[in-house]
């Protein structure tokens, strides 16, 4: 582990930057089943009343676009990201869906919506609790009246297990990509560091990149009080340990009059 944590995590769109190509590419070799994880979500809206051309859904924190086809099946989609790069992938497969630019801190869209999903972790990168609370009352501030609120947490610290490495290699472009992973949990948060190596080709150099994440490590206490504080009153909310992979999901069920989509 590299000690300079201050480095990692500078410039507002790290740490996806440089690994954008590679992400859909090693997630899909460990198993990845993207439409496997919106069908478990499924329930959480079965029952609004809505139809795939009535449901306004906003994926936030979409990276590659890997979940907007299968949220396609439930509703018009949109997607939003601070990463350019994981937004140009999103981007040259989805031609046809809006996908915006912007911090789940501080964006603005024209839409309200039925569902927002925050998923695989995303919301986690936030720097503390008081952005997170910030980042809660954005993402309200975008649900319709009734709408709901999905987030999918990086870890909760009450079910972290002690972090092992972990290796994971598949082949891209035909050359072998090898991504090797550790974690520590600091406080409220938990470092990750990954090194990633596409093997050089004929004519291709090895490709070495060296990624750093940090995200909070909070209970799901903290979680859900974060959300009480920063969404309506009214609102809703639940927490379950399971989730879409195992590592939670917690919901939030705005007021069907009176929220903050019906101005
Ligand atoms: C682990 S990826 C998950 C991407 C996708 N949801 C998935 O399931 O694969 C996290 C994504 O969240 C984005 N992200 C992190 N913090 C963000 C923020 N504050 N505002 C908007 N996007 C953010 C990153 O740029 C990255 O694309």
């Amino acid at each position: 582990m590299v000690s300079d944590w201050a480095a990692v995590v500078a410039g507002p769109e790290a740490p996806f930057q440089r690994i954008a190509r590679y992400y859909d590419a090693i997630y899909a070799a460990r198993g990845r089943d993207p439409f496997g994880e919106i069908a478990l979500l499924f329930p959480a809206w079965a029952a609004d009343g809505l139809d795939v051309e009535t449901r306004r859904i906003l994926d936030a924190g979409c990276g590659t676009g890997i979940h907007l086809d299968a949220l396609g099946q439930h509703g018009v989609v949109e997607g939003l990201d601070r990463s350019r790069d994981m937004l140009a992938y999103a981007r040259a497969r989805h031609p046809d869906r809006p996908l915006h630019l912007g911090d789940f801190t501080g964006f603005r869209l024209e839409s309200r919506f039925n569902v927002i999903c925050c998923l695989f972790g995303s919301i986690g990168y936030l720097p503390d609790r008081t952005a997170l609370r910030r980042a809660f009352s954005c993402l309200g501030d975008h649900l319709a009246a009734g709408g709901v609120l999905l987030v999918e947490p990086p870890v909760v610290a009450d079910a972290l297990e002690p972090p092992r490495p972990q290796r994971i290699e598949t082949v891209l472009e035909g050359r072998p990509l090898i991504r090797d992973g550790s974690a520590r949990a600091v406080g409220q948060s938990l470092e990750i560091e990954f090194t990633w190596r596409h093997l050089a080709g004929p004519t291709e150099p090895e490709c070495t990149v060296l990624e750093r994440h940090r995200m909070l490590l909070l209970p799901s206490d903290c979680w859900l009080e974060d959300m009480k504080d920063a969404l309506p009153e009214g609102t809703r909310l639940s927490f379950e340990s399971a989730g879409p992979r195992g590592r939670g999901l917690f919901k939030a069920v705005v007021s069907p009059v009176g929220g903050p989509g019906t101005g």
